[in-house]
């Protein structure tokens, strides 16, 4: 189990250059899959997520080389293979292999997906759009598996627009035979970063950053070469370290204007934010409290930035209060940022944050990915010295995260 020491209390200053976004390049690994060839994917984050994708693919039968952010697969080799439980445990995004091997082979079989606990992550959804496609699909609560070899065009209404369930239907619709219409899709950024990908390969999709997708069918698809869109989640977690520690940053690599929402509420709070094309550069001297922050899917404020916000709240002027409306269990780091002597009260899905005037350290245990990151922020903007233990969780998101906060002048070493 992984540590990190943190002696806080030093604002974070300096240039950080955002990786490819996790959770485009996992979508875009799994999608190589649906077709057979060579792809060149750029700009992939050097992440443990990333990993177990490639030990996914190299599992199937894939060739895969890495060498640091570039990834090149090799799919035409791939054999319908049952992906083995401890890999699907590992991440919530193996379950879009669901979709891939439904599209290449007309068979998939895989066990429920890991990923952060972040409350209930049923995936009924993606069933409902597999069955509408003429897909066979049982799932007794630990191995769903589905078989559908003559997929068919439909309209599948999503009830809520499900990221995940978005891509795993438009990978199955890949397959199928006509036209797939996908109404309350997510419109999250990554969602167009998969459709830029399957474009580049061949793929017949419209309606890239709407809530309704086209997609046709068998249309030829091949190999490709392509870069991946920019980490906003990474951006933002950089962005809320720098208001904690009431710091200056210099996002180098990012794209402003999928981050609007946080920015946004960066801006109330007191920050100076200068955007341009593929820059963000964010001053912090002093924070206020903003309210409310509630969460929502694109383009509200990002489930995924809820935490690390909530870290910098802790220390605003006056009272913010968060809702999250879109996982029914993420504020478990709320009793870390407790022990660091925030002053939040937390019911359900929402939480009241009074700041206080410092945090201090303490040793606390990282609950996920994003909440594990606000233990950091948190730690980062208090007096003293934290332990922030269980770090694979972060691993699992951040490219060289120790490494880029030293950089920026912090405190904080690997145990
Ligand atoms: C993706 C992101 C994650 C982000 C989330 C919301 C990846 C790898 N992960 O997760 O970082 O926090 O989007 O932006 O891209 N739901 C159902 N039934 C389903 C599917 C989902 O009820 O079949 C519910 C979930 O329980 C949750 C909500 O829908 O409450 C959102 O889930 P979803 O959008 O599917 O998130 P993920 O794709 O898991």
């Amino acid at each position: 189990m992984g540590a990190y020491q943190i002696i806080g209390g030093r604002p974070l200053e300096g240039a950080v250059q955002i990786h490819g976004a996790k959770n485009s390049v996992l979508p875009i690994l799994a999608a190589t899959l649906v077709c057979g060839g060579q792809y060149t994917i750029n700009n992939c984050p050097e992440i443990s997520d990333v990993d177990t994708a490639l030990d996914i693919l190299r599992r199937l039968g894939c060739k895969v080389q890495r060498s640091s952010s570039q990834i090149r697969v090799d799919t035409v080799a791939a054999e319908y293979r049952e992906i083995p439980e401890e890999l699907m445990r590992k991440m919530r995004a193996a379950i879009l292999f669901l979709g891939a091997l439904l599209a290449r082979f007309g068979e998939a079989r895989v066990s429920a997906p890991g990923g952060c606990a972040l409350g209930e992550r049923p995936i009924d959804l993606h069933v409902l759009g597999l069955r509408l496609m003429g897909a066979e699909c049982e799932y007794d609560g630990e191995t769903l598996r589905c078989a559908g070899k003559n997929l068919h065009g439909c309209t599948v209404a999503l009830p809520f627009p499900s990221v995940g369930a978005t891509e795993n239907l438009i990978l199955a619709a890949l397959a199928c035979e006509g036209e797939v219409t996908l109404c309350n899709a997510a419109k999250e950024p990554e969602i167009g970063d998969l459709i830029g990908f399957l474009r580049a390969c061949g793929a017949r999709i419209e309606g890239t950053g709407s809530s309704v997708l086209h997609i046709s069918g068998k249309a030829a698809l091949h190999g490709t070469d392509y870069t991946v869109m920019p980490d906003r989640m990474e951006a933002a977690t950089y962005l809320a370290a720098a208001a904690a520690t009431r710091g200056r940053l210099v996002l180098q690599s990012a794209e402003p204007a999928h981050l609007q929402a946080v920015l946004s509420v960066l801006e109330r709070g007191g920050c100076e934010i200068a955007q341009r094309p593929g820059e963000i550069i964010v001053r912090c001297d002093r924070l206020q409290a903003v309210s409310p922050i509630v969460t929502a899917p694109y383009d509200g404020f990002p489930t995924d930035a809820q935490a690390p916000l909530m870290a910098a709240m802790a220390t605003a002027e006056g009272v913010s209060i968060f809702e999250e409306t879109v996982f029914s269990d993420r504020l478990r780091h709320v009793p870390a940022l407790r022990a660091m002597g925030a002053n939040i009260l937390a019911t359900g899905r929402h939480a009241v944050v009074t700041g206080v005037k410092r945090l201090n350290g303490a040793t606390v245990e990282a609950t996920d990915l994003r909440g594990g990151a606000a233990m950091v922020i948190a730690a980062l903007s208090a007096e003293g010295e934290s332990l922030v233990t269980k770090t694979e969780h972060m691993e699992r998101g951040y490219t060289s995260f120790v490494q880029t906060l030293r950089s920026c002048g912090a405190q904080i070493a690997r145990q």
